[in-house]
């Protein structure tokens, strides 16, 4: 087997990683975690600048970025569409050009998967998805580290996304899940299903890896869950889409009684967050001792750390 180097990559998806780089990623996210709960300080990040790019707002991604650089040393730069050129008065290719002659890595939320991955393209330096219409990929990382604290080894294990099975998280989730051997299977309308393409792929992955790749419409499919995941049901950028999603996937919040179809005792609810309380999740589900979304949230900060620290050649 090839041995795991990642400096110089970018993250635009998990589509573009083998299942023991991503294993490797969920070891080193563990190792800093628990650096940091040691109270372990490092500074492995010292003379590096990271330029962090936003077309669409951000809590967690954002801060999970600043935070995991900034502690270690570096010098990270926050630029919204408001404050630079990006495909506005210059092209995504110019600006990407530009930015990687003055940054060590750049990190970019925003609409179109195609700019990040121009961003890539021309950069020169690794270039990070902090969410597109398409994907999330650094979230899911972080999921399936909140899995393993409850569950341990995330292979054999089955994770249930309820909701707008078509959206960025729920394809994410999906990859990551067929490449590690996680079960998966999305609870959603007929309207709201992941693409073909996807699904497809990620069975490719599965067979490998020997996991289960499903798509339901059926609420019972939720059997068998250690975790069910759900997300808002209107994403950013959807908002006119607002009205039409209340209809379809009200009878998908998950609430106490969803959380019971699952016939374990220990199945954890998460959600990528921010959430809606009351729409795609209860507020006893999402406030209870099931929930496991602030650990979740925490875990963005020591994944994004774990990505930074191998793709810069610091791990
Ligand atoms: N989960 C997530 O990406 O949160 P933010 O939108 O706050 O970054
Ligand atoms: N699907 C959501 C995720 C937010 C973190 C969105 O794209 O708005």
């Amino acid at each position: 087997m090839d041995p795991i180097v990642l400096r110089g990559r970018s993250l635009l998806t998990w589509k573009d990683y083998r299942a023991e780089e991503i294993r490797y990623l969920l070891e080193l996210s563990k190792k800093v975690k628990a650096e940091r709960q040691r109270g372990e300080r490092h500074q492995r990040f010292v003379g590096r600048t990271l330029a962090l790019l936003f077309e669409k707002r951000s809590t967690r991604t954002r801060c999970a970025f600043e935070t995991a650089f900034g502690e270690e040393g570096g010098h990270p730069v926050f630029l919204s569409t408001q404050d630079i050129q990006l495909g506005a008065k210059e092209s995504v290719e110019d600006t990407a050009r530009v930015l990687g002659r003055m940054f060590d890595a750049i990190e970019f939320r925003g609409f179109k998967q195609e700019t990040v991955e121009i961003l890539a393209k021309y950069a020169g330096v690794p270039v990070y998805n902090g969410l597109t219409d398409t994907y999330h990929p650094t979230q899911v990382l972080a999921d399936i580290m909140t899995l393993e604290e409850d569950f341990g080894d995330c292979r054999g294990k089955k994770l249930c996304f309820v909701g707008d099975g078509r959206n960025n998280v729920a394809r994410s989730l999906m990859i990551i899940c067929a490449k590690l051997g996680v079960h998966y299977t999305v609870v959603c309308p007929s309207e709201l299903q992941p693409d073909a393409a996807t699904v497809a792929l990620c069975k490719e992955y599965a067979r490998e890896s020997g996991a289960s790749i499903q798509v339901s419409s059926e609420r019972d499919a939720v059997e068998g869950a250690h975790a069910l995941y759900t997300d808002v049901w209107v994403s950013m950028g959807e908002e006119s889409l607002r009205e039409q999603r209340i209809r379809l996937l009200t009878p998908y919040r998950v609430d106490e009684s969803l959380m019971a179809r699952t016939g374990r005792s220990d199945t954890i609810f998460l959600h990528c967050l921010p959430a809606v309380k009351g729409e795609e999740v209860s507020y006893e589900v999402i406030e209870g001792p099931t929930s496991r979304v602030w650990d979740e949230a925490e875990n963005r900060k020591h994944t994004i750390k774990a990505i930074l620290l191998a793709t810069l050649g610091e791990a």
